[in-house]
């Protein structure tokens, strides 16, 4: 794909698309990962004198116009972390006579930023079409820098191409999305071995292809979190009240077959963590303790892989020279169930293998547990990094244009 590097933005209105979703508590962003990650490529632009017009969603889809998810409080951060102002235009109609004068008013190396552009319901590509030309007649150049939101074929992350190539114009990546493909890439298609994937968190639903593609590109697949119960139960084990998709039992079944007949090692946990009930509140201080991953009784829940699991899983990691992780394997929240995933997040920190780890929980795990600056590559997409993960082609890198 074409890059920044591939263009000569120099007088031109260049739009970037980013993923500017970052939490927000009263008002207060209060994870500043997402904007920093896109700090290269804006760099990049103002220094090649490119007018530099950012956009990106804040919150979810459909939820219309509403202060609470305005950009505005990423306009002032930016401003602060590149030292120089960023024109804010606070218009919920995103562009429009607002953003057409702002965008006409700058000069070479000035930053604007739009509204947020899910405030636009058209921001779904269903009836995206003019919002999508709206957004391409105010540049010459589109830049998707957007990793997170890259698997959502949306106006301001794919729509918006169309009718920046009918002017002739050009669509290329930036840095970030660059460093995402690179990473996220060749671990899986094209890893150095052995490689070994670890994923964990709540439910099988969500990661059923990720399993599945990820079994045949790894030599050992680990699982831990609350998915392993419907595998473990899957083989016949008791799991008490733990959580366990009965829909996916089969599925399960037919992984550990796969894993057999690809030759693949495929681990779950040996012993595990139980407690009579799911902490209330996350924090809660609970009893728990620990037994045979194939024996919990019947009013017992799994929680956490147990201390030999998580010795197994480190040993693996140990061995490896590619590791990719996503999922907890623990309610790392609780710091009493915590102790399965910082066993892997340090087995992590500690090898000397590429580390790629999978954004949402998994980043948000390594990074309050401290790990975060000894890992390889975190990923800042959450769903955009497991659909990369399940060899899925995402639209806002198949829409910029072939070298
Ligand atoms: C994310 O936070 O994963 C991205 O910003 C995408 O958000 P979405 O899942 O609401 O599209």
């Amino acid at each position: 794909k074409k890059t920044v590097d591939d263009i000569n933005a120099k007088g031109k209105r260049v739009l970037v698309r980013c993923d500017f979703n970052v939490p927000l508590k009263d008002g207060v962003i209060t994870d500043e990962t997402r904007i920093v990650a896109a700090l290269p490529t804006i760099k990049k632009l103002i220094g090649d004198g490119a007018k530099v017009i950012l956009c990106s969603h804040l919150g979810k889809v459909k939820n219309g116009p509403n202060e609470g998810e305005s950009l505005a409080p990423v306009a002032k951060r930016l401003s602060e972390k590149l030292g120089k102002e960023v024109v804010f235009v606070s218009d919920y109609h995103v562009t429009g006579e607002a953003a057409t004068k702002a965008v006409s008013e700058m000069k070479d190396g000035d930053v604007v930023l739009l509204q947020n552009t899910r405030f636009r319901g058209a921001e779904e590509t269903k009836n995206g079409e003019e919002f999508s030309k709206e957004l391409a007649d105010l540049a010459d150049i589109y830049v998707c820098d957007a990793f997170g939101s890259s698997h959502r074929a949306h106006a301001s992350v794919a729509g918006v191409t169309k009718f920046i190539s009918a002017k002739g114009g050009q669509n290329v990546v930036g840095y970030l999305m660059e460093k995402e493909i690179n990473f996220l890439g060749n671990a899986v298609e094209n890893p150095v071995r052995p490689f070994v994937a670890i994923l964990g968190g709540a439910k099988v639903a969500d990661k059923l292809n990720v399993i599945s593609n990820l079994l045949e590109k790894c030599d050992t697949l680990i699982i831990g979190g609350g998915m392993a119960y419907t595998f473990l139960k899957a083989q016949g084990a008791e799991v008490g009240t733990s959580l366990v998709d009965d829909t996916k039992l089969d599925y399960c079944k037919e992984m550990l077959e796969k894993a057999e007949k690809l030759g693949k090692k495929l681990l779950l946990p040996v012993d595990t963590t139980i407690a009579a009930a799911f902490p209330n509140p996350i924090d809660a201080e609970i009893a728990v303790e620990v037994v045979d991953s194939k024996a919990i009784p019947a009013d017992m829940m799994g929680l956490d892989i147990g201390p030999k699991t998580a010795e197994l899983y480190a040993d693996a990691v140990k061995s490896a020279k590619t590791v990719v992780w996503n999922g907890p394997m623990g309610v790392f929240e609780n710091p009493i169930l915590a102790k399965g995933t910082i066993a892997v997040a340090k087995a992590l920190a500690e090898t000397d293998a590429i580390t790629i780890i999978g954004g949402g929980d998994s980043a948000a795990a390594v990074n309050t547990l401290g790990f975060g600056d000894k890992m390889t590559h975190i990923s800042t997409g959450g769903g955009a990094s497991l659909e990369f993960l399940e060899g899925k082609e995402l639209p806002g890198v198949m829409a910029a244009d072939d070298k």
